[in-house]
């Protein structure tokens, strides 16, 4: 921790005075709570940054030997393949049964375009129930712990701005009926909003404009927050990545999971057959003998849309953020206890204090934020493995209130998958009718026969 003076002159150089405009009108309370944002950021990057990737839009340099990347097909191709599936999935279960895999929920970003008055995943996305996000991973983890007879240990990411309310939703229900123990609650860094001149924003006398600084602050923040200590001390090596906001995510997959370990993957992924050449998910593609993701605006048009022989997309394989993670891999990256990913830029309406110390309410974007993301980690694996996933049944991302990525969609999708998990179990519903089943009711139709019989009653919509 740096001294005053110290710290004045290393904000001085990186050009950076203005944050200190208010400072003699501020209380003790006023000055600690900015001087603890303050210690936070690392001075000497932020010139650097501010060049690259503020005043000026940063160049997209994409890669001139972009291939589109392999991954292991939903239906294995061969029946050598049929063989490796089935030892994956057995494999899968063994670190289920054996306690190795842990579970890692993002959920530090601002939903802003959910626009709900709270984090995310208390947002009640249950058709019929309105059980909240969280509520519905809480259930697919106990459903797992009673299949494989082990615990599994919930990390969960906030942010600054949303960790409170998070972990006193999950008290005032009572921790969803998992233990305290095996959740696991951290929060990820901050980064400042800049001006389009370069200046950092303040938000008010005593605070500058923060947001969360993106999902690739996972990784430091596991670092930093002792998550990874506890992991090793659990003994979770295998850790399973996904987003708050996408419900159907495969947290527990013995497939998923059994090829990670068994291709000595570092960073897994799950792929989707993109619907089209431009549809918005990142794009797996192959550089210099290394997977990277494209973002869907980067991907060049001539590219997106070129096709294979028979017809497909080349580049099909669409991420949708579902991974996971060797702990040997993230403790290599972040073994300094410093990690950089690429800054990606954002231009957003930010509220702020001008000179004159009153509060702005832009119209248009005025601000520029940069946040890094957790794909950026996959060209520093050495291995990397990746699973053609089934659309319908894992992805139902809930972007926006009503539309594309929704509350409404994601619902329709929730009911459409119950209603094929029904279906197998022999159970067709009358047209018109719609049925929530509870995470922990299974996957198979074995156990979701068991699990009715228990619970004769479920909620019809
Ligand atoms: P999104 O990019 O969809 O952002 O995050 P968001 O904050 O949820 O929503 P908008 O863009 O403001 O509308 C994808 C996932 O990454 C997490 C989110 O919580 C979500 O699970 N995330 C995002 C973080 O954990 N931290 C961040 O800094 C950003």
């Amino acid at each position: 921790m740096n001294t005053l003076p110290e710290l004045q002159r290393r904000i001085e150089a990186a050009g950076q005075s203005q944050v200190f405009r208010f400072w003699n009108e501020l209380d003790a309370d006023g000055r600690a709570k900015l001087l603890g944002q303050l210690q936070e950021i690392d001075w000497e990057q932020i010139p650097a940054l501010v060049a690259a990737g503020v005043v000026q839009r940063p160049d997209n340099v994409i890669p001139a030997d972009l291939e589109p990347a392999v991954f292991f097909p939903r239906q294995p191709a061969d029946p050598a393949q049929q063989e490796r599936y089935s030892q994956a999935v057995k494999r899968g279960e063994e670190l289920f049964r054996s306690g190795r895999v842990a579970a890692l929920t993002v959920a530090g970003g601002q939903g802003t375009r959910l626009g709900f008055d709270g984090p995310k995943g208390t947002y009640p996305i249950g058709p019929a129930s309105g059980r909240s996000l969280f509520q519905y991973f809480a259930e697919t983890l106990l459903y797992a712990e009673r299949k494989y007879g082990r615990r599994i240990n919930w990390y969960i990411m906030t942010s600054q701005l949303n960790h409170r309310a998070t972990v006193d939703f999950f008290a005032s229900h009572n921790f969803f009926g998992l233990t305290e123990e095996q959740l696991f609650f951290f929060s990820q860094g901050m980064m400042p909003a800049f001006g389009t001149d370069g200046r950092i924003l303040l938000d008010a006398k005593d605070s500058l404009a923060l947001a969360p600084n993106g999902h690739g602050g996972t990784l430091l923040a596991l670092r930093r927050s002792g998550a990874l200590d506890k992991m090793a001390r659990d003994g979770n090596d295998v850790i399973s990545y996904f987003q708050v906001d996408n419900p159907l995510a495969p947290v527990v997959c013995p497939l998923f999971a059994g090829l990670h370990d068994l291709e000595g993957s570092e960073l897994s992924a799950i792929s989707l057959t993109k619907t089209g050449p431009f549809e918005k998910l990142g794009n797996f593609c192959l550089s210099g003998g290394r997977v990277h993701i494209i973002e869907y605006s980067d991907l060049p048009a001539e590219l997106a849309e070129s096709r294979d022989a028979d017809g497909q997309l080349r580049f099909r394989a669409g991420s949708p953020a579902i991974h996971i993670f060797s702990r040997a891999f993230i403790e290599r990256l972040t073994a300094d206890g410093r990690l950089q990913l690429p800054w990606h830029r954002a231009d957003k309406k930010v509220p702020y204090l001008n000179e004159a110390g009153e509060r702005v309410e832009p119209a248009e974007p005025n601000a520029v934020k940069l946040e890094s993301f957790i794909f950026d980690a996959l060209p520093l694996a050495a291995r990397t493995m990746i699973l053609e996933g089934d659309r319908d049944e894992m992805f139902a991302p809930t972007k926006n209130k009503t539309g594309v990525d929704s509350v409404e969609s994601c619902r329709q999708s929730i009911l459409a998958r119950d209603a094929r998990r029904l279906a197998a179990a022999g159970i067709t519903l009358p047209p018109g009718v719609a049925v929530e089943l509870s995470p922990l009711a299974g996957d198979t139709a074995g156990e979701l026969a068991a699990y009715l019989a228990e619970h004769p009653v479920v909620t019809a919509w």
